[in-house]
């Protein structure tokens, strides 16, 4: 249900930017402004501020601003509208619910409103159990405590105990008024045959909160040794589908954004323990594989993750194949590998906090040096098996989507391996061009063949164009894309044009969506020998295409002012300009791009404390610098 806009705009005008900060930082005001230390980054001394008047923080150090309601999104990672409502509860300005609108959404949203109450109070009658019941305390506290887990971990995580009865929750709760049918589809009462009971008996139970913070779920773990199954869990149901819940992330969330990694875990108790032994970044995924709903749900904090594995071969082998799914969502991956036989929590039961928390920084490695290794320990005296191994690692590559750290990865790759280099960017590139192809042949259906009709301009393409024109990143790109469309067709020296700027443009990522939709399609055209046809952009069904296309084809002036501002001068109808203009246009495309980058890695190295990933990053620093000063050399060259 959306929220009218005028009352967004009530809630904006009433959230005071000083106070919501307020309510998480500890503001000192000096001049104008308020400070406090960054929530987003790690510091000591306060570079975060907060204007009363701009109604606007920005923290000096990692450059994050924003307004009141963008800092709750940030801060509590809470979705635009999330965060709208929160606000607009704390300032006690009521949102009108549309009741015409939609009744069996309305009742669908007060029985997920009573399932996830039943679930509260059952959390807190299980833990009453625990601290209070004999049964409780005879039974399930002293399993916790030979597990080294103390009361204020205890506390944090809601741990509880289920009696050993087969209706204890079910007669509580309906002496307090829930009802039977709540208490089924929570999944805390199992009907069978007509008689009902608790599905949670003589179990400890570790709840399982969603981003809010509120008990969706429940696990609960056998105590004897041999019981099965060893973790009870809920069901599926309204308020929890396991594949779109991380357990412990709520209460690690914080943490995550603050040491900007995510620790990625198997297990319930591996996350508690993590937790005790100070490493409060830890989530694990309840029971399931990972899937793209969970790594969604971590990339609102962090866009690193590190994979803690059990040294089991056969278990790490298992594993390696889900994390391509971690690398094609953009997230660095890195892993750490435990004694064979130890997860996180027996490993700190045996060694303590002091010895996890040297393990982790000592031997934590990217996840494609870490496979690396793995695999060719596997196949030391075996060339079949090295060349899957090595297949299997370029097609980790491939998923990895910033081109940089892909280039840096098949160097890496290729040292290892002892392969000359240009061998596996040519494997990796067959992956990332078959899988072009494909997508295009999806699209191509849709391209209507036809000639364009270029004497009339379509009434909104200036719109477009004024909005490509206004950012000044895009110029350079909008440049790149209309030279394609204008000219990439012509012939130069018996070559086509479109071979020269591709070639240039190779590895250069547009930011522009539209923008790269355009030139994979005209990848697509090249690969499937098709002439790139001008006709074939501006009649594509997809409409942003034809609307873009149109623009670049028929506007001169975006590139004229572009040219002047860069000094670079032409005359696109004389052939021999056109080479040198469509060359140093594309070098200074390069160019930019390639500080662009360069700025965002200095900003990402500044923040690393561990000493591989300076490593790392300084790897990929000097290959960007590397590239400028190359770009550099060509456009000194062709100047004149
Ligand atoms: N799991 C589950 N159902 C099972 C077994 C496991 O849902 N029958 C899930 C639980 O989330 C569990 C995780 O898989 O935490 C990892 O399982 P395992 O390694 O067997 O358990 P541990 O977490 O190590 O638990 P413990 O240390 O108590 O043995
Ligand atoms: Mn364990």
């Amino acid at each position: 249900m959306s929220i009218p806009s005028s009352v967004v705009e009530q809630i904006k005008s009433s959230a005071d930017i000083v106070e919501v900060v307020g309510w998480y930082l500890n503001l000192k005001k000096s001049g104008v402004n308020y400070w406090a230390c960054c929530p987003f980054h790690n510091e000591k001394s306060p570079s975060f501020s907060v204007s009363a008047s701009k109604q606007l923080y920005k923290c000096f150090g990692c450059g994050e601003s924003g307004n009141a309601v963008g800092f709750v999104m940030k801060q509590d990672g809470k979705t635009y509208p999330e965060a709208l409502r929160f606000l607009a509860e704390k300032y006690r300005i009521s949102i009108p619910e549309n009741t015409v609108d939609d009744p069996l959404q309305l009742q669908a949203d007060a029985q997920r409103e009573s399932m996830l109450i039943l679930l509260q109070y059952a959390q807190k009658y299980f833990s009453e159990v625990l601290f209070n019941d004999s049964e409780g305390l005879s039974i399930a506290m002293p399993y916790f405590k030979e597990r080294g887990f103390l009361a204020a971990t205890i506390q944090e995580f809601g741990l509880g105990y289920a009696k050993d009865e087969w209706q204890g929750l079910q007669n509580e709760a309906l002496q307090k008024h829930y009802s039977l049918e709540l208490l089924e589809k929570t999944g805390l009462v199992i009907k069978k045959e007509q008689k009902t009971y608790d599905r949670f008996r003589g179990r400890v139970i570790f709840p399982i909160y969603n981003l809010s913070g509120r008990v969706v779920a429940f696990g609960a773990r056998a105590l004897k040794k041999d019981e099965k199954p060893k973790y009870l869990n809920s069901p599926e149901t309204e308020v929890y589908s396991k594949s779109k819940v991380l357990y412990g992330l709520f209460q690690a969330k914080n943490h995550i954004r603050k040491q900007n990694n995510c620790y990625l875990t198997e297990g319930y108790t591996d996350v508690i323990s993590l937790w005790q032994a100070g490493i409060k970044n830890a989530v694990a995924s309840a029971g399931t594989s990972l899937t793209e709903e969970h790594v969604q749900l971590i990339k609102r904090f962090s866009e690193n993750v590190t994979l803690l594995f059990d040294g089991d071969a056969a278990g790490i082998r298992a594993s390696l194949r889900g994390v391509d799914m971690l690398l094609e969502q953009g997230l660095n991956v890195f892993a750490v590998v435990l004694p064979e036989g130890e997860d996180p929590d027996s490993y700190i039961r045996k060694h303590g906090a002091t010895a996890i928390q040297d393990q982790l920084k000592q031997s934590v490695t990217n996840f494609i040096k870490f496979k690396t290794n793995t695999l060719l320990q596997d196949s030391e005296n075996d060339p079949l098996k090295r060349a899957d191994a090595l297949k299997s690692i370029i097609y980790s590559i491939s998923r990895i989507t910033d081109p940089i750290k892909r280039a840096v990865f098949c160097k890496e790759t290729a040292a290892s391996f002892e392969i000359d280099e240009p061998i596996i960017v040519a494997e990796c590139n067959k992956i990332l061009l078959k899988e072009r192809k494909d997508f295009v042949e999806k699209q191509k259906n849709t391209v209507v063949e036809s000639e364009p009709n270029l004497s009339s301009e379509p009434s909104d393409a200036l719109d477009v164009a004024q909005t490509h024109t206004q950012n000044n990143t895009n110029d350079s790109e909008s440049l790149m894309v209309q030279l394609l469309l204008k000219y990439g067709h012509l012939i130069q020296k018996d070559t086509p044009i479109f071979a020269y700027i591709l070639e240039e443009c190779e590895g250069v990522e547009l930011s522009n969506p539209v923008f790269n939709k355009i030139v994979m399609l005209y990848k697509s055209f090249i690969e499937n020998g098709e002439s790139p046809k001008p006709s074939l952009f501006l009649q594509h069904e997809d409409q942003a295409i034809a609307k873009v296309a149109a623009t670049l084809l028929f506007s001169y002036n975006m590139g004229e002012k572009w040219k002047l501002k860069n000094n670079v001068t032409d005359n696109p109808e004389h052939d021999i300009y056109l080479e040198d203009f469509i060359y140093k246009s594309l070098v200074l495309l390069k160019m930019r791009y390639y500080q662009k980058q360069e700025t965002d890695h200095l900003q990402e190295l500044k923040q690393q404390t561990d000493p591989n990933e300076v490593r790392f990053h300084l790897m990929i620093h000097q290959e960007i610098k590397k590239q400028i000063a190359h770009l550099a050399s060509l456009y000194g060259n062709v100047m004149y």
